[in-house]
């Protein structure tokens, strides 16, 4: 899959359906010189040689100006490319200017091993390409690894000091694509808290464009996902490509079309307030970038990396298995509940047929407002009468199992834990740190601190009967420093900070390797590809109304699987917006990832109690299609009146439908389900109607008028020949 045409210096690399090719030009200059659908061998070296003559630095070693034009695959800095560089290094005298130049290659079956970072799992075959400066003695690897089964580059790069001094570096992305391909629009996902990824279209201006965040965290304003699309590109038709970075710290993207019309895109650890410095034989490794293709649309950009982050990011233990059906206290307490109130829930619950309770913030220290006791990660027995134990054996009584929350990252001022370690926070001795949410962040920048939160978890973990750990984050980080580093440290302060909770992760996750890890931030303000390494299900929003939801759900969805999405039905009015929504709805919009609820089920009435039985036993019905299925948008929510999604199984035998009006329905609709068996008859459960693949995929389902927040989710099973 990965080739070198030693001739002509042309790397070619293929996926499923594209083509992706480098050339060292005359020069020893790296360009990409396509990426597209598959081409023969001939077509790219006709493409190579046109590459070659295009430019005047091809045919002459000493040209210096210009490289603007050249599409670089890491663009240097200083020496003739006016554009934005992908990295900057500043040697012991201070000069940064910097020009890379192909050393060598290897081609492998690998893939390249990043410490704790999270990175793609198992092999693939590996082209690393080594880059030299030509004024230093930094060296950079380029790693490329394709699959023949997916529509997915992973990038990265590796800087290396082969020098005899320190270098710092001021600026490391994971990756650079260039391309002359105009008429190109941006989507990224922004939001806040409660609003998260949601799905902005907008054409690139010539200057720079960047989507970053600098809060430590990926963040609920942006993710650190984003596509280039063709304007004519649709959700099923048309050329797309994305960028999604498997990092969760501060980021950055950077779309910079240049006066030319060449549009360069990079992205990787953000570069403002960073810098590393980097020893005699040190090597800085970038997280991975996953550059998706799909000439079928933005679905199939999405179905592509859905089934990539299934099968190769989240931990294959997990990945497939069976999700719980939860009831979290959360919505239904908050702070305030005792060990019989719990016990009382868990009763409802068991009752129900849910089959896991999990106990949310609260649980521990003197922490009855969000106040107090972070940090002091043992049982309130003032509050849970007889301890966790009481409250476990209740669960097990019920043939429930136990989930328990957790915030390691953080601790309250009024905390024994604070109070024994006030030097373990993030900040600069003698100013006061910014408080969110009344609490300090941890320095996990210091091996001690992670330590320390890793044995207090750990202590919790290894004495309850627990399968489900929550594990929240509930503000952003502030003053960038650490008292542990040195001055001239401090800018590596957030990529320690990042790699900190992933070693805490990976050790959690790795010592109790049965115990199914949740991800959250308050709420969706971490969801991304580095989280879901570690933790196979991330909490979607903080907002559980079913009309945000769906539209929170909706955009998440172009980057991730839903079966990473965790989605509770909640109590009406409800409490982030106030909006009253049917309970079939918030039932039908929670059935579209790992489910759950989030409300005192202690005070439904008899219907809702029967509709909750019967949402449970639904969902099981269609929990695997949650898991493996392929899914397809079918209407927008954020921009028309329905939201409309569909599972459909890999085998095209099932396929469950759901349906959401925004606005009173005035008449049926129709709508075409993908990709199902045209020659199959299909059997939909509601109405025992018998249509044919062939009428549902070209004419479409009935959906019947429905109120404005009304609505209906559909199973649709092929039937026997
Ligand atoms: C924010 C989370 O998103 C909520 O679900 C809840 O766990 C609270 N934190 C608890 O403090």
């Amino acid at each position: 899959m990965i080739k070198y045409l030693k001739r002509e210096k042309v790397f070619v690399l293929n996926g499923k359906s594209f083509t992706y090719a480098l050339f060292v030009n005359k020069a020893d200059f790296l360009q990409n010189i396509y990426f597209d659908k598959k081409i023969s061998k001939n077509k790219l070296i006709e493409i190579a040689n046109a590459a070659d003559a295009a430019l005047p630095c091809a045919e002459d070693k000493n040209f210096d100006m210009g490289f603007d034009k050249m599409p670089t695959e890491y663009a240097f800095y200083g020496r003739g490319d006016y554009n934005e560089p992908t990295a900057v290094f500043e040697r012991q005298d201070g000069a940064l200017f910097s020009r890379f130049r192909y050393k060598g290659h290897k081609i492998k079956k690998v893939l390249p091993q990043l410490g704790v970072m999270p990175c793609v799992r198992g092999a693939g075959d590996t082209l690393t390409i080594t880059l030299k400066d030509d004024f230093s003695d930094v060296e950079i690897n380029l790693n490329y690894t394709v699959f023949a089964k997916y529509d997915i580059i992973v990038r990265n790069a590796e800087i290396v000091n082969r020098g005899e001094n320190t270098v710092k570096i001021r600026k490391a992305f994971s990756f650079c694509l260039q391309t002359r391909e105009n008429d190109l629009e941006l989507i990224r996902f922004y939001g806040r808290w409660a609003k998260e990824r949601m799905p902005e279209i907008t054409p690139i201006g010539h200057g720079i464009t960047r989507i970053q965040s600098i809060r430590g965290t990926s963040s609920h304003q942006l993710n650190p996902f984003v596509i280039l699309k063709q304007k004519r590109c649709k959700e099923r038709t048309g050329k797309c490509l994305g960028f999604q970075l498997v990092y969760s710290g501060s980021f950055a993207f950077c779309a910079e079309l240049s006066g030319n019309d060449t549009l360069r895109v990079q992205g990787g650890i953000s570069d403002s307030f960073f810098s590393w410095n980097l020893e005699t034989g040190e090597r800085f490794i970038t997280p991975q970038v996953l550059i998706g293709y799909s000439d079928k649309g933005l679905g199939g950009l999405s179905s592509g990396y859905h089934d990539f982050i299934r099968n190769r990011i989240i931990n294959p233990d997990f990945a497939y298995k069976t999700r719980p059906i939860v009831i979290n206290n959360w919505e239904a307490t908050y702070f305030n509940f005792d060990d019989k109130k719990i016990c009382t829930i868990i009763d409802a619950a068991a009752d129900l047929g849910i089959d896991t309770f999990v106990l949310d913030d609260g649980w521990f220290g003197k922490r009855d407002t969000d106040t107090t006791g972070l940090g002091d990660w043992f049982v309130n027995e003032n509050k849970l009468k007889g301890g966790l134990d009481g409250v476990i054996r209740h669960c097990r009584d019920k043939g429930m199992s136990f989930g328990l929350w957790f915030e390691p990252e953080m601790v309250s001022e009024d905390s024994d834990f604070y109070r024994r370690h006030p030097d373990y926070i993030v900040g600069k001795r003698g100013v006061k740190p910014a408080m969110g949410r009344t609490q300090f962040v941890l320095d996990f920048t210091r091996k001690e601190v992670v330590d320390s939160v890793f044995d207090a978890v750990s202590a919790i973990l290894s004495r309850y009967d627990i399968s489900y750990v929550k594990w929240d984050m509930n503000r952003s980080l502030s003053e960038y420093f650490s008292e542990s580093l040195a001055p001239d440290r401090q800018g590596e302060f957030f990529h320690r900070y990042t790699l900190g909770v992933y070693d805490l992760a990976k050790r959690l996750t790795s010592r109790f390797n049965d115990i199914l890890f949740e991800g959250c931030a308050s709420g969706g303000g971490r969801f991304d590809a580095g989280m879901l390494y570690y933790f196979p299900q991330i909490w979607t929003s903080d907002n559980t109304d079913a009309a945000d939801r769906a539209k929170i759900q909706w955009g998440t969805s172009f980057g991730y699987p839903i079966s990473a999405m965790s989605c509770h039905v909640s109590t009406c009015p409800n409490h982030q917006t106030g909006r009253t929504t049917p309970f079939e709805t918030r039932g039908n919009v929670a059935s579209l990832g790992p489910t759950g609820y989030e409300l005192d089920l202690t005070l439904l009435t008899e219907e809702e109690k029967n509709l909750v039985k019967k949402q449970i036993s639904d969902y099981k019905r269609t929990a695997g299609l949650v898991l493996t299925g392929d899914f397809y948008r079918l209407c927008d929510p954020c921009k028309g009146d329905a939201f409309c999604v569909c599972i459909v199984s890999k085998d095209r035998c099932k396929a469950y439908l759901v349906y959401t009006a925004f606005t009173d329905m005035k008449k049926e609709v129709k709508i075409k389900i993908p990709c199902l068996d045209k020659k199959g008859t299909y059997l939909i459960d509601l109405s025992d109607e018998r249509v044919s693949g062939k009428e549902l995929t070209s004419i479409g389902i009935t959906v019947s008028a429905l109120k404005k927040y009304q609505s209906i989710a559909l199973n649709i099973i092929k039937l026997q020949e």
